[in-house]
Order: structure tokens, then sequence, then C-alpha cells
């Protein structure tokens, strides 16, 4: 039987809880008896800053870079607001995805039937709905050099972020959205803004040249970034894959996320590029952030955590079985008409963290019986 080790990074606010959850569905999955998952802990973000005195120790980093998947929560809060921004909570995700390599973010957004309802948009829009945006996650505007606030002589300020994009960059990229849309509907919307950015002229250039290389059988549309922003809202059935830079997916994401019903639904994971043994370095993560405003109150929505750790036995471990087990363990508990706050609808019940996760726990030993 094989063996992962998980290195647990659950960082601050509600992080923390919905990890807790993950940690019961790993248990479930070692007594399942098809791998044993070994999992160890380390700071991320403000609980970090407050031991260390750095949002990410070099001996963590370290950690993840030998994991067999780093499993994360979020981080941040009022808490740090003030803290130098160079260590703020979110540095250390930064460094990490930056260390680590990993270019590819996939984020998918699955509406589930019974949560079609808890969207703002209207059933038919959004029911049924399955794409994934791949957010490329290392470079771009996050990285771009440089990145400052100088006092110019009059005394005023000024500010600069630099978005920056290389061939190489946006080619592996592409290659990666090709690759995962065979899998699927087979049809990719490239998003950039070549209208009035050079990185986005050179995205539409070589993903149109990636295309003809590596994208046999893959149908590709370009489509500028604000048109797919309301495409999104007016008919996102339309689109399978959307292939796009690291700030313009971060944004994409989000309003992806409010199809399947709420941000506490969006599941992440983070690929690097596969090594000689076709290992990949791999981070998941829960689109949501550490939603400092219900911390502590067990009120978090732990699927899109729990949902990260299905997409952990997806691409890191083969488990596709097991995965779809536990998608089905969360379709069938959100069936029973279990709701935590955020995706909350009239008739359900209302449950709480671990009350969510008990359910997902009682579904998949159903499932698996
Ligand atoms: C995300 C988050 C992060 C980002 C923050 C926490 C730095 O919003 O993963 O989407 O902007 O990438
Ligand atoms: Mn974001």
């Amino acid at each position: 039987m094989p063996t992962h080790n998980l290195l647990l990074l659950p960082g601050d606010g509600i992080g923390v809880e919905v990890m807790a959850e993950v940690e019961r569905v790993l248990a479930f999955f070692n007594g399942m008896g098809k791998a044993t998952f070994e999992a160890s802990s380390d700071l991320v973000g403000g609980a970090a800053i407050d031991r260390h005195g750095t949002p990410l120790t070099d001996a963590a980093l370290d950690k993840a870079q030998r994991a067999g998947a780093v499993l994360f929560g979020s981080v941040g809060g009022p808490k740090w607001d003030r803290v130098p921004y160079d260590i703020r909570p979110e540095a250390g995700l930064l460094r990490l995805r930056r260390e680590m390599d990993l270019f590819a973010n996939l984020r998918p957004a699955i509406c589930y039937p019974a949560l079609a309802e808890a969207s703002s948009l209207k059933r038919e829009i959004v029911e049924g709905l399955d794409i994934l945006i791949l957010r490329e996650l290392t470079g771009g505007t996050y990285f771009g050099e440089p990145k400052e606030i100088v006092t110019l002589e009059s005394g005023e300020k000024r500010a600069v972020d630099t978005t920056v994009y290389t061939t190489r960059e946006i080619e592996r990229i592409a290659r990666v959205a090709f690759d995962l849309a065979r899998k699927r509907s087979g049809k990719v919307h490239s998003a950039e803004k070549r209208n009035v950015m050079k990185t986005g002229v050179l995205w539409h250039e070589v993903v149109t040249e990636t295309h003809q290389k590596h994208g046999q059988g893959v149908e590709l549309h370009h489509i500028l970034a604000d048109n797919c922003a309301m495409q999104l809202v007016r008919n996102p059935k339309q689109f399978d894959v959307i292939v796009c830079d690291n700030l313009f997916g971060d944004i994409l994401s989000d309003e992806a996320a409010m199809m399947t019903g709420s941000l506490g639904m969006l599941p992440s994971a983070s690929l690097g590029a596969p090594d000689a043994s076709g290992r990949r370095k791999a981070l998941y993560e829960p689109v949501h952030g550490s939603a400092p405003d219900i911390a502590g109150q067990g009120k978090a929505n732990p699927i899109a955590s729990i949902a990260s750790f299905g997409m952990a036995l997806r691409y890191s471990f083969e488990m596709a079985r097991e995965a779809d087990l536990l998608d089905k363990a969360i379709a069938g508990a959100l069936g029973r008409g279990l709701r935590t706050g955020d995706i909350m609808q009239p008739n359900m019940r209302l449950v709480g963290t671990a009350e969510m996760g008990d359910a997902i726990v009682e579904e998949l030993a159903r499932l698996a019986a």
C-alpha cells in the first residue's frame, strides 16, 4: 500500500476550522486501506508571523517542497493589517507558489444541483455548470519587478506594478489548458487584454502557436478578459476551460465561484511541472479566504477545503475513484438538505462546520460500504 506524506498548513481564521474537517476525511481514507496518508502540520500566514516573525519559515518551505502534497487553509486577518508589506500573511502563500514553481492553478466551478438556487444567478443559468478556470500562478502582475511605491521630488508618491510574461511561461500554461480540455469537452477560451496590454499581445500569439503545435482536437477561442467577465454572468455554460494570466484568473475565479452558490464551495489545485519521475509539486487550497468575520465560530463551510483534498486524490495520488466518491459524498450531504450559512436556503437545515464534516464522512462510509 502506498504511503503519501501530506503537509497541512491551516493558516489563519477559518483555515484552521475547515482543515480540522479535512483531517477527518483523511482519517476516513486511511481506514479504507487503499493508501496511507501521513500528515504533519506547520504554520503559515499570521500564525507564523506571531510565532516566528515571518509568514513562512525556510523549514516550512522545505517541508512543502518535499511533501507529496500540501493542503493549505487560508491566511490573513485584521490582526496583521499593520505588519510590513514584505512579511504580510499573504506573502507566505505567494512564496510557496513561487518557490515551488506552482504555475498551473486549476479552479473548477461546479454547480451542484442542490445548490442551483443558492447562486445569485437564476437557476437555469447555473444549474449543471462545470467549468474550469486555469490561472497562471507564478508570473504576471503578482511577481513582476519593479513593484514599489516611490516618493517623487514633488513629495507626491508613485506606485508601480509590473506585468511580465515570457514565451515559455505562456506556452507551458497553454499546454496544460489543452491537455485538460482534451479530457473534458475539448474547448478552451484564452482571456487577455491584447487591446491594451503588451502581455496580452504576446499571450494571444503564444497561445495560438501552442494550439497549432499541441492543441490537436481542442477548439480554441480568444476572448478579451472584460468580455469574459461579462459572458460569465450572461451565459457561463458556453465555457469549458478558461485560461488566463495571474491577475485576471484571480478575479474571474471569484466571479465563477458565485455561480456555484458560494465562495465556500470552490476548491483549487496549484501544480508544478512533472519531474523526471512524473511527480509534480502540488498545493491544494480553497479559493475562499480566512473570513475573519466568522472565524472561530464553527460556522465556516468546509466543502471547498474537503473538495481541495479531493483534487489532491485526483491530481497527486492517482486516486480518481476515491476523488469521485468524495464528490458524491459532498453532493450527498447537500442532498440531505444540510447547509452552512453561506449556502443557506429556505427549508434547509443550517449546520456548522463540524456537522457538515460529519455528514460528508457519513456519506463516504455509506457510499463505500
Ligand atoms: C487567491 C487569493 C490570493 C491571491 C491572496 C490571498 C494573495 O485571493 O488565491 O485567489 O490573490 O492569489
Ligand atoms: Mn483571489
